[in-house]
C-alpha cells in the first residue's frame, strides 16, 4: 500500500510540475469617467435629471461626480448635497463645490438673461471640472446640463464606442431645437443650414462633424489634442462674443479637434430654451413638459437618492378629471399617471369598457342598436367592438356627472400628450369662461378638425376659444352638467354611432343629414380650445401606435378580426403628422 502511495504522489507531482494550468486573461475595466454637473435653480429638474444619471448602465465605481452649484434662489443646494451624500458610497468619489451666497448676479434680469458676470462664472466652473478630471486622470469627462435627460441607459457606452474626441448625443425636444449646430457665422453665431433638419429628424443617421455641440457631450481626455480644450480663459485669438459654448467651440477649432453629433440612437431629451421675457416658472413648466415628452416612449423615474415632497396635484377647478383607461393597457396607465403627476393633475380613473370582451347578447341587453346605415366614411365598415366600448366608457362618465351632480368635469383618454404649459393655458380659458359667463356644454381640448377650409368663429372676450365645427376624436374635453344632460337625453344607444361622430351631430355640425335627422334637438353648445392643448401620443403608422378602438373586431361578427390601420390612417392623419409644436426655432433664433 505504501508503495502505491509513493508512486501516486510522484506521478501527481510530475503532472503538476509539467502542466501549470493556463488561466485566461480577465477583461479590462471600463474607462474612468467624470460626470460634471453644474446646476443652478434646478430644483424642478434635479430629481429626474439625477435619476437618469443613476440609471446609466456603467459601473458606478468607475464614475466620479464633480458637482457645482451657485446663485440659487431655490432648494438646489440642499437637494444636490443630499444626493451627493448618498452617492459618495457608490461612486468612485464625489467632489462638491457649493456656493450659498449671493443668490443672484447683481446685473441679471431673469433666467434668460446672461450678463458677462454669469457667462464668466459658468466658464470658470466648467474649466474647474475639466481641470479636476485631468488631475484625477479621468479618461473621459461627460458634461450634462442639469435639465438634460439622458433617458437611454446606454448613452455613455454608446458615446464611448464612437471613439471621438468631442462627441454629443443628439437630444430631442418637442421642436427642432437640439444640442448642436450645423452652421456657424464668421462671428461664431448660429447659422441655419439645410443639413440641420435631416439630421435632427433622423433622416440621415450617423455621427456628423459639426461646428458646435453643447449642453451634453463627452470629451475623450486620453486624446493628445484634448489637452488644449478649454472653457476659460478664452483663447488669445478669441474675438467672438463672451459665451461659454462659443468659447469652447473656438478652443476645439484651435486645438484641431472636430466636434461630432450622433443620432444613431435616441439618447435623451432637453427643454426648448426660454424666450427673452420668460421667468423661472416658465423654466420649470418647460422642464415639466420635457418630462411628459420623455415619458411617452421611456419609463423615467426620479432619483432614488432624493426624497422630494411631491407637489400636491389638484383638479384645477373641475369637479373631477376623469381618465379613461382600459384595464389591460397598464403601459398607458402608468405613463399617463406619471405625466399627470408631473403636471400636477389629480385624475380619477375610469375603467374603460373593453369592447373586445363584449358579446352580442350583452349588447342586446344594453339596448344597443346601430345607427341604420352607419358606415365608416373611410373604410365603409360598421362599428367595431372597440368603438362601442369607447362609447360606453364616455357614456358612463356622462351618467356619473348627472348622478353625482357634478358641475363641470374634464374627460381625458389615456393616449394623449400634453402641450407645454397645459395647466396654465387650460386654467386661463376656464377663467375667461367664468368671467364672461359663457353658456357652454362641451369644450374640446384635443380633436381633429374635419372642416379645415373654413375658419372657426372665435368667442368674444375669451382668448384661445372657438365655436367648434365638425370634429373627430374624444381625446379630451371639458363637459358641463348641462352638456351631460343633453347627451344622455338624446338616448344614443338606440342608434349608435362612434362617439366622435355622435358629438358633432349633437352640436348640429355633422355633414351627414341622415344621421342628424335621427336626433332632436341638436343644441349642444360646443367649443374648442385653439390652439389645442393635447394631441395623440402616436399617430397612425408611427412606431408605438396601437388603436384600441378601430383595430378591434366588428361588433356583430366575432370571427372577423379587422385591421383598419390603413383606413384609420386616413381618418387620423389628414391634418398632417406633425403635432403642431409650440416653437420651432433653434437656440439663437429665439
Ligand atoms: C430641500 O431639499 C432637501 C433635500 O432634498 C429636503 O430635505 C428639504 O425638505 C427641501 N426643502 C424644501 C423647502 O423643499
Ligand atoms: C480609436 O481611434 C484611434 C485613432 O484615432 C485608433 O488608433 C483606435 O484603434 C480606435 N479604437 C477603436 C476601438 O476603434
Ligand atoms: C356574454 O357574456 C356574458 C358575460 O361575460 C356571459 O354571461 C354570456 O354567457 C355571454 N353570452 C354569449 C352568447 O357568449
Amino acid at each position: 500500500l505504501w508503495a502505491w502511495h509513493i508512486i501516486f504522489w510522484a506521478l501527481f507531482l510530475l503532472v503538476t510540475l509539467v502542466q501549470e494550468p493556463v488561466r485566461t486573461e480577465s477583461s479590462l475595466q471600463k474607462p474612468k469617467v467624470m460626470i460634471a454637473i453644474v446646476a443652478r435653480n434646478a430644483a424642478h429638474s434635479l430629481p429626474h435629471y439625477l435619476g437618469c444619471i443613476e440609471r446609466l448602465d456603467y459601473p458606478k465605481d468607475r464614475i466620479a461626480i464633480w458637482a457645482a452649484t451657485d446663485h440659487n434662489m431655490d432648494n438646489t443646494t440642499a437637494m444636490l448635497r443630499e444626493w451627493l451624500k448618498k452617492g459618495q458610497g457608490v461612486y468612485h468619489y464625489v467632489e462638491w463645490r457649493p456656493m450659498e451666497e449671493p443668490k443672484l448676479y447683481t446685473d441679471e434680469w431673469g433666467p434668460k438673461h446672461w450678463p458677462p458676470s454669469r457667462f464668466g462664472h459658468v466658464m470658470k466652473l466648467r474649466q474647474a471640472a475639466l481641470k479636476a478630471a485631468r488631475e484625477r486622470w479621468a479618461d473621459y469627462i461627460l458634461f450634462v446640463d442639469s435639465d438634460n435627460l439622458l433617458t437611454n441607459p446606454q448613452a455613455l457606452n454608446l458615446l464611448m464606442a464612437e471613439n471621438l474626441t468631442v462627441v454629443a448625443p443628439m437630444l430631442e425636444s418637442r421642436s427642432l431645437y437640439s444640442n448642436f449646430w450645423c452652421g456657424m457665422t464668421p462671428q461664431g453665431y448660429y447659422k441655419r443650414t439645410p443639413d440641420y433638419q435631416p439630421i435632427r429628424e433622423w433622416k440621415r443617421l450617423g455621427c456628423f462633424p459639426v461646428p458646435m455641440v453643447h449642453s451634453t457631450f463627452l470629451i475623450d481626455l486620453q486624446r493628445e489634442a484634448s489637452k488644449d480644450l478649454a472653457f476659460y480663459p478664452p483663447h488669445p485669438d478669441y474675438s467672438w462674443a463672451f459665451d461659454d459654448i462659443m468659447v469652447f467651440a473656438f478652443s476645439a477649432r484651435q486645438a484641431g479637434v472636430q466636434m461630432y453629433v450622433c443620432n444613431r440612437e435616441h439618447y435623451g431629451f432637453l427643454p426648448v430654451p426660454l424666450k427673452a421675457q420668460q421667468n423661472v416658472d416658465d423654466e420649470s413648466e418647460s422642464f415639466i413638459h420635457t418630462i411628459t415628452e420623455a415619458l411617452i416612449d421611456h419609463d423615467i423615474e426620479p432619483s432614488e437618492f432624493l426624497h422630494v415632497l411631491p407637489s400636491l396635484p389638484n383638479k384645477i377647478g373641475f369637479d373631477e378629471i376623469f381618465l379613461i383607461n382600459l384595464k389591460r393597457r397598464l403601459d398607458r396607465r402608468t405613463r399617463i399617471l406619471k405625466s399627470m403627476s408631473a403636471i400636477g393633475l389629480h385624475p380619477t380613473l375610469v375603467e374603460a369598457v373593453d369592447g373586445k370582451a363584449l358579446n352580442s347578447s350583452q349588447l342586446k341587453a344594453l339596448g344597443i342598436e346601430m345607427m341604420p346605415g352607419y358606415k365608416d366614411p373611410y373604410s365603409g365598415r360598421v362599428l367595431t367592438r372597440g368603438e362601442i366600448g369607447c362609447f360606453l366608457s364616455h357614456h358612463s362618465i356622462w351618467k356619473q356627472v348627472l348622478d353625482r351632480g357634478l358641475q363641470k368635469v374634464l374627460v381625458l383618454e389615456d393616449d394623449v400628450r400634453f402641450e407645454p404649459r397645459f395647466r396654465r393655458r387650460l386654467q386661463a380659458v376656464m377663467d375667461d369662461i367664468d368671467i364672461t359667463q359663457l353658456d357652454w356644454d362641451l369644450i374640446y381640448i384635443g380633436r381633429k378638425r374635419m372642416q379645415v377650409q373654413q375658419p372657426e368663429q372665435s368667442v368674444e372676450g375669451i382668448n384661445n376659444l372657438v365655436v367648434a365645427d365638425y370634429s373627430y376624436w374624444t381625446l379630451g374635453y371639458a363637459l358641463s352638467q348641462q352638456g351631460a344632460r343633453k347627451l344622455l337625453s338624446a338616448q344614443p344607444f338606440t342608434r349608435m354611432l362612434p362617439v366622435d361622430e355622435f358629438l358633432p351631430v349633437m352640436f348640429n355640425k355633422h355633414p351627414n343629414v341622415e344621421y342628424m335627422s335621427q336626433f332632436e334637438p341638436r343644441d349642444l353648445k360646443a367649443f374648442s380650445a385653439e390652439p389645442l392643448l393635447i394631441y395623440p401620443t402616436h399617430y397612425t403608422g408611427e412606431p408605438g401606435y396601437i388603436s384600441d378602438t378601430e383595430t378591434s373586431t366588428i361588433w356583430d361578427d366575432e370571427s372577423v378580426a379587422t385591421d383598419w390601420d390603413r383606413q384609420h390612417a386616413k381618418k387620423t392623419a389628414q391634418q398632417g403628422q406633425t403635432p403642431a409644436p409650440a416653437a420651432r426655432a433653434s437656440r439663437d433664433e429665439l
